[in-house]
């Protein structure tokens, strides 16, 4: 029996989608609730359509709701990271107007209100009764029984804006976007262009300070309309599957940290990365032959440019056979790698998924034998061509499939290769040539057959369900084969397609951006929506990978990315040489001092990574991720925040010297270059010469950083130097460990407590259970922002004379006598 027919068409987005358009839905809606009843942790309610909705809550603060047109299937998502275990819940039973309530036990919970009649309809409220979100009264959830697909539609305050959504080239907030989740190889993206080759359905709407979020986990192709049909409504909704979400209500605070925190909770953290990952890895199409690789490592070196890694791209391979070296460039890879290491580089290596099909290729005749391959909807190898030519593709949904891929980077690590860099994983592949015509950024022919076939871990489907998990699983399967054959070793995985829950596995790249300064200004918005999308570990490749930038934009975009999580050079084949020096000596010593401030920064930047992991916070954050309740923030698209205390205000525009900087309310920041303060609400025009990054600490913090070394192994025995911006009190904090391996999840690191106040600082240092070789003692205190010396210094009552100010940076040098410090005061 179905209720109120409701026809509607799906406006479409603004992509050349092809086939993969979705069709006109003919919507049946849910209807009336039929049949209410509970288990103990969940509510399932039967409507008149015969559709099933379940609601559970996997928090106080996060309602799972599950909308199936028919009975509902075994719950399965590669998203989620651990099996829930769901809260007891009360529900009430129908009042006079229809409505049930839901919720659970705890002092502040959500509560979830059904409505059980003309269509059943859901609302949200936060533990304090705050609306979170409710669905449109006018357009119910629906289902289209002949193409299964569903949706649903929620009120939107017009105000309200959205953040998230994974890789997308669009503004800062996607209010009034069409958003498409179809994961693509999208070479020079322009702007605006999407889907690209990264959908994460999750987004953090914000509205008058007051934030929640809500991830939609389908892995069919699916959209979100926010507001741009009509900005009264927001629509989601996917080609297959059911409609099943998540809302996070943020807690008491509402605060986008929280629904950060309990969205990552839910999918997963990234583990702390191995140090020398977080350093400068340069990186081309391609490096080749491999004394051109030794090449580079040493000019590294000869000009004193830090730098830990150095990629290969595909033309070290045999005719691009994955797991296999070029007999002519590439003869001898493990004294290649080698040599590397005897100067502190470490080599990455690029594997794509496509393995060629040539019966004379072991691996390939391996994989045929053991059936790992995709197969098409007739039940054959599913073969499409990519770079090596004919190619069979490993079914990464699949535990066998994953497992002998994950095998197979066992002769790599063995030859010293440290690092490895997965693309095309969209997956992607070359669509048939017609020379007559031009490939669009969406073929379908550049991809799979939509019914070609996947295993699914125990639930086979249609490539149309698991397109866009290919990508992260072929991830998961490079990590979690590294991990088995390296337990002793972090692994570094770099993935260029991905799904929620993608940052378990690895770091993301964003493709295949374009060397102009509109794709410079553009990186900010994408990594940090990328980011506040749970994946921590992002980057941009420096320079923009399609064209030649010029002097000036290579060394700005070199001084943006220098902050960024993800930091590296990347180039296409035929492009100019593109090396820091690669422009001459006055831009060979900004480009070099660009990196440096990246080395010194690295303490800080680690600890960054070891607080994700541990409570699921951003490293890379857009400013009204810290500043909800600042407006002046929502959309602003040229800064970011590194952590809670480092303000970055990149130059974007070509022959800029001096930028607006707008500065958070809430917060002082101090100028990193001469110590000036700005007070929190204002804007200020801030020098911005060539060799200069506006940079600027938040008033009450202390940041750890060192002298410029020229590589990670540099670290150990180098001591620090906090900086510590006056004007607040505060709270700090800093990581240290072994930099790789595990021991730090058995109490092998040490943490250091730094508390400011007024103008007193105080340092307590956790003794580490077993000192680790990489603990770096804290050397020297540099207080900023100091208008003169103070009259005094003292340290722990003993008073001080080896200090010195720079009346020029305003900073004041403190050399300290070890690392707990009950205070050390300034008298001014
Ligand atoms: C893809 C990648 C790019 C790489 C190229 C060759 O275009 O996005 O980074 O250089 O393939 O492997």
């Amino acid at each position: 029996m179905r209720h109120d027919k409701l026809v509607h068409v799906l406006l479409l987005g603004c992509t050349l989608a092809g086939a993969n358009r979705d069709a006109p839905a003919a919507w049946s809606t849910v209807g009336p609730l039929a049949e209410a009843t509970a288990t103990s942790d969940q509510a399932r309610f039967a409507t008149a359509s015969g559709a099933i909705v379940l609601v559970s809550f996997i928090t106080a603060d996060v309602v799972h709701v599950r909308m199936s047109p028919g009975e509902p299937g075994r719950e399965m998502s590669y998203a989620i990271a651990a099996p829930q275990h769901p809260l007891a819940i009360t529900m009430r039973d129908a009042d006079a107007d229809g409505r049930i309530v839901l919720s659970t036990q705890a002092a502040r919970s959500a509560r979830v209100i059904i409505q059980t009649r003309p269509q059943l309809a859901i609302t949200v409220f936060d533990g304090k009764g705050g609306l979170v979100l409710a669905d449109d009264a006018a357009r119910p959830m629906a289902m289209d029984p002949a193409t299964a697909a569903i949706e649903v539609s929620k009120q939107r305050d017009t105000s309200e804006l959205y953040y998230g959504f994974g890789e997308k080239a669009m503004p800062l907030s996607r209010h009034q976007q069409y958003l498409t989740m179809w994961n693509s190889d999208t070479p020079k993206y322009a702007p605006g262009l999407d889907p690209l080759y990264q959908d994460i359905p999750f987004f953090i709407a914000l509205r008058q300070g007051a934030s929640y979020g809500l991830f939609f986990d389908n892995t069919y192709r699916s959209y979100f309309d926010m507001g741009k049909t009509d900005p009264a409504r927001y629509t989601f909704g996917a080609s297959g599957g059911e409609l099943d979400y998540y809302v996070f209500t943020g807690g008491d605070s509402r605060s986008p940290a929280n629904v950060l925190r309990d969205y990552s909770a839910l999918t997963g953290r990234t583990p702390l990365p191995p140090l020398w990952s977080l350093g400068y890895q340069q990186s081309r199409y391609s490096y080749t032959p491999d004394a051109r690789v030794r090449e580079i490592g040493h000019e590294f070196r000869a000009r004193h440019i830090p730098a830990d890694v150095i990629h290969l791209d595909i033309d070290y391979m045999d005719g691009y056979r994955v797991f296999t070296w070029s007999p002519k460039d590439f003869s001898e890879p493990q004294k290649l790698i080698g040599d590397l290491a005897t100067v502190h580089f470490k080599v990455v290596t690029i594997v794509d998924p496509g393995v060629k099909v040539d019966l004379n290729y072991p691996i390939y005749r391996d994989g045929r034998e053991r059936g790992v391959y995709v197969r098409n909807a007739a039940g054959d190898e599913l073969h499409a061509a990519v770079w090596p030519g004919e190619c069979a593709f490993p079914d990464f949904t699949d535990a066998a499939a994953r497992a002998w891929f994950g095998s197979l980077y066992g002769a790599f690590l063995d030859l010293g290769v440290a690092g490895f860099w997965n693309d095309m994983n969209e997956p992607a592949t070359f669509p048939p040539q017609r020379s007559d015509e031009p490939i669009l950024a969406h073929d379908p022919g550049k991809t799979f057959a939509l019914d070609a076939r996947h295993a699914g871990d125990g639930a086979p489907g249609t490539h149309a369900r698991y397109h866009n998990v290919y990508g992260m699983q072929m991830a998961r399967s490079t990590f979690e084969g590294i991990a088995k054959l390296r337990p002793e070793r972090r692994p570094l995985v770099l993935t260029r397609a991905g799904y929620s829950g993608v940052q378990r596995y690895a770091a993301v790249w964003t493709g295949d951006n374009v060397a102009s300064w509109e794709h410079l200004a553009l990186t900010i918005p994408m990594l940090t929506n990328l980011s506040i999308s749970g994946v921590p570990f992002v980057g941009a490749d420096i320079g923009g990978y399609a064209g030649s930038p010029s002097a000036e934009l290579y060394a700005r975009w070199l001084q943006a990315a220098s902050l960024t999580p993800f930091f590296r050079t990347h180039a296409e084949i035929g492009s100019a040489d593109r090396e820091p020096w690669s422009y001459g000596p006055e831009f060979e010593r900004i480009n070099r001092a660009t990196i440096e401030l990246r080395y010194r920064l690295l303490p800080y930047l680690y600890t960054l990574f070891a607080e994700h992991e541990a409570n699921g916070d951003a490293v890379l954050r857009p400013l009204w991720f810290e500043y909800p309740a600042d407006v002046r923030t929502y959309l602003l698209d040229d800064q970011f925040l590194l952590g809670r205390d480092l303000l970055v205000a990149p130059v974007l525009v070509s022959g800029a010297v001096q930028r607006r900087v707008y500065f958070p309310q809430g917060d002082a920041w101090i100028d990193w270059w001469n110590g000036a303060r700005h007070q929190g609400g204002t804007f200020a025009d801030v020098a911005a010469p060539l060799d200069r990054l506006p940079l600027f600490v938040r008033a009450g913090a202390a940041v750890p950083v060192q002298p410029a070394i020229e590589h990670t192994d540099q670290m150990s025995g180098v001591p620090l130097t906090l900086l510590v911006a006056l004007g607040a009190d505060g709270h700090s904090h800093l990581f240290q460990d072994a930099g790789d391996g595990y021991g730090y999840r058995n109490g092998e690191s040490r943490n250091v407590q730094i508390a400011l106040y007024r103008n007193a600082l105080s340092l307590r240092a956790e003794s580490a259970r077993s000192a680790s070789r990489r603990v770096q003692r804290i050397g020297f205190v540099e207080f900023l922002g100091l208008d003169a010396a103070p009259k005094r210094v003292s340290i722990d009552g003993r008073i001080v004379r080896d200090f010195s100010f720079d009346a020029a940076t305003r900073r004041l040098r403190v050399g300290t006598s070890g690392d707990n410090v009950r205070e050390i005061l300034l008298e001014r």
